[in-house]
């Protein structure tokens, strides 16, 4: 559904994307990761052909941005990152604005008009002033206007930007329902948004891409993957340290800080991030060491992000 292939932009002598490629297929979500100013809302402005490359190309459900930009655009719905404010129009009217300018009228309009308000739950505050309305709304109705044309593919620039914690939840889950007959790129600064709504996610920094592949994936590169915290009670630290580090299966052992009365938790890392529950489980049982909470981390995405957009 996209596919960029090689795709650059120099602003100047500022080489803002450098020859990013990647693709994604029909269902997916991709999530656009990367510090600010790493090129995500350049790549974006490029996909919708609102800038054009410097070099490289990209291709939208077949349609090429630099010989077909019209057929493109009727591909996808865009969100852009700082959303165009018709501020005096009420919302139900800028909608059949949007419809207008796409091309429909009449009840062709209003039916789509009304899919909209229904699909993004618009309806009470239809006629509401969009300068009224709150920044969730505000987004809501940037998205309904991206979803008039009922395009296949959908690119958002970070759609959940500024909003409340509950209204971030609204958003993402409004993306999921969507996703299932659509094709979404969408690109954020935020990694719990990558667990939450993405099939995949891709890095980007300084215009490079530097990570690719599943939250999973990606977790996987994390320092603390498969780590695993142990809170012990009224337990001797410096022999556990002494006795865990002699585990075969353990690479390291360190002894984290722990404010609570009486408890003691340690952190082992296992030798290549394998799998040690079961086998510390054992040793544990064996040793008749009792303790309060066992838990196994997956690894953090945001040592890995900070591993791969940080220059060493
Ligand atoms: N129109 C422009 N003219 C000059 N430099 C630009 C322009 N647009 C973006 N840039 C620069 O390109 C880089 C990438 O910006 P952008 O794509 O907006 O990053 P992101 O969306 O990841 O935060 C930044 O250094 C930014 O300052
Ligand atoms: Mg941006």
């Amino acid at each position: 559904m996209i596919r960029v292939n090689s795709l650059s932009k120099n602003f100047n002598n500022l080489l803002a994307v450098d020859q990013v490629s990647f693709e994604v297929q029909q269902g997916e979500i991709l999530g656009f990761l990367g510090p600010n100013g790493a090129g995500k809302t350049t790549t974006m402005k490029m996909l919708t052909c609102f800038i054009p490359p410097s070099s490289g190309t990209a291709e939208i459900c077949g349609f090429s941005i630099l010989n077909d930009p019209l057929q493109v655009r009727t591909q996808i719905g865009y969100l852009p990152e700082s959303a165009p404010s018709y501020d005096e129009m009420l919302v139900g009217e800028f909608l059949r604005f949007v419809a207008e300018v796409r091309g429909y009228s009449g009840i062709e309009m209003k039916r789509r008009v009304g899919m909209v308000i229904e699909k993004t739950s618009l309806r009470e505050v239809e006629n509401q002033m969009i300068d009224t309305l709150s920044k969730g709304y505000r987004q809501r109705t940037c998205l309904a206007q991206a979803l008039i044309h009922d395009p296949p593919v959908l690119i958002l620039d970070e759609p959940t930007d500024g909003l409340d914690p509950n209204q971030k939840h609204e958003v993402r889950s409004l993306i999921k329902d969507m996703s299932e007959e659509r094709t979404i790129l969408i690109s954020t600064h935020i990694l719990e948004e990558v667990d939450a709504v993405c099939t995949r996610a891709m890095i980007i920094a300084n215009g490079h891409v530097v990570g690719y592949g599943t939250s999973d994936e990606l977790l996987s590169q994390s320092l603390y993957r498969n780590s695993i915290t142990l809170c012990l009670r009224n337990a001797d630290p410096r022999k556990l340290l002494d006795e865990f580090n002699q585990l075969d299966f353990v690479y390291s052992v360190e002894n984290v800080p722990d404010s609570r009365e009486g408890m003691v938790t340690m952190r082992l890392f296992p030798k290549n991030k394998e799998t040690i529950s079961c086998q510390l489980e054992q040793y544990l049982c064996t040793k008749n060491i009792t303790f309060e909470h066992f838990s196994v981390d997956r690894g953090r995405l945001d040592e890995v992000f900070r591993e791969l957009t940080t220059v060493s």
